[in-house]
């Protein structure tokens, strides 16, 4: 009765990556229960979560065409904008459909954005994003999470949303993304490690609080409608420190590296791993974000963990 903190499925999104083919359900060997699928092994295997109350969704492409100039992020016939238009022909308003809008997975060099001169060039990677949030918005999908860290993306995103007729389209910004390790395993995921070079040119650093402050109320001046905190479980001080300062909604991210780290000493029985993963939602509840992101979801909702 005096619990402060309560969990419910619908505040969960469940990452998945897509790639090319049929029929294809390939294991992440980073990311013990996490798998590759296609679009069509991507679709029942969403129908399963949907039924046990997954009912929303984060899509990340991997496996298109990489180039110099991302030309494949913002295509229509890419991976991502053809999976949702799959998905919501077949769960229409059942399932809510968010799409990952970043470039690393499209450029031949792995970076969030295109180079020039050997750097990463804020203003014409920030139209390229937008091009490529239009794009998966025409799709179909509910909600677009720029995880890029350009400046300025937000308000080139909302601007060429509402230009195109898409002003229902909502943007969750991955407002504060700090440069992690966390991001290990993700990369085996999503192919998209910067083949030269670091991320910290555009992603936060992790010695800053103050800073990610700034940045995220950047991003609600700019037009965010959810904002976001990642990794989660190192960075609960932001989240509430964020709480205090904004009235949007907060999500956080449970990143790849700590859902490994559980699923390993879990599988080493070293920890429990159902008491581990709800203390650890709890917590990103209680500090808190009120939309959670995260690997675990499935095990929580097949376990009856929730
Ligand atoms: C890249 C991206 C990353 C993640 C989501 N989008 C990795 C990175 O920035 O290097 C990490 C997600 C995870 O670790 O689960 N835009
Ligand atoms: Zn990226």
């Amino acid at each position: 009765m005096i619990a402060e903190t309560r969990l419910t499925k619908d505040m969960f999104i469940y990452p998945y990556f897509v790639v090319p083919g049929q029929g294809v359900t390939h294991a992440i060997e980073a990311m013990p229960g996490i798998n590759h699928f296609s679009t069509d092994t991507l679709l029942k295997d969403v129908e399963k979560g949907l039924k046990l109350g997954v009912n929303k969704v984060m899509l990340f492409g991997v496996g298109d065409e990489k180039s110099e100039d991302a030309h494949a992020a913002y295509d229509p016939h890419a991976l991502v904008p053809t999976t949702v238009k799959e998905l919501k022909r077949h769960f229409g308003a059942d399932l809510y459909v968010v799409t990952d809008v970043c470039v690393c997975s499209y450029t031949t060099h792995g970076h969030c954005g295109i180079m020039a001169n050997d750097e990463v060039a804020n203003d014409a990677s920030v139209d390229l994003i937008a091009k490529m949030a239009l794009n998966h918005a025409q799709a179909g999908a509910d909600m677009l999470a720029p995880s890029d860290m350009m400046d300025g993306r937000i308000a080139a995103i909302r601007a060429k949303l509402d230009g195109a007729g898409q002003e229902n389209v909502a943007i969750m910004s991955h407002a504060t993304k700090f440069a992690s390790s966390y991001y290990g395993p993700f990369r085996e995921a999503a192919d998209c490690a910067p083949n030269k070079g670091d991320r910290k040119s555009y992603q936060m650093d992790f010695r800053n609080g103050t800073e990610a402050l700034r940045e995220a109320l950047l991003d609600e001046n700019e037009g965010a409608d959810v904002l976001m905190v990642k990794p989660g479980l190192a960075y609960l001080d932001i989240i509430a420190k964020l709480k205090q300062h904004t009235h949007l909604p907060i999500a956080c991210y449970n990143v790849s590296g700590e859902y490994s780290m559980i699923k390993a000493a879990a599988q080493k029985g070293w920890i429990d791993e159902q008491k581990v993963v709800m203390e650890t939602m709890h917590a990103f509840a209680r500090a808190g974000a009120s939309i959670i992101t995260t690997y675990h979801i499935r095990d929580m909702v097949e376990n009856n963990w929730i």
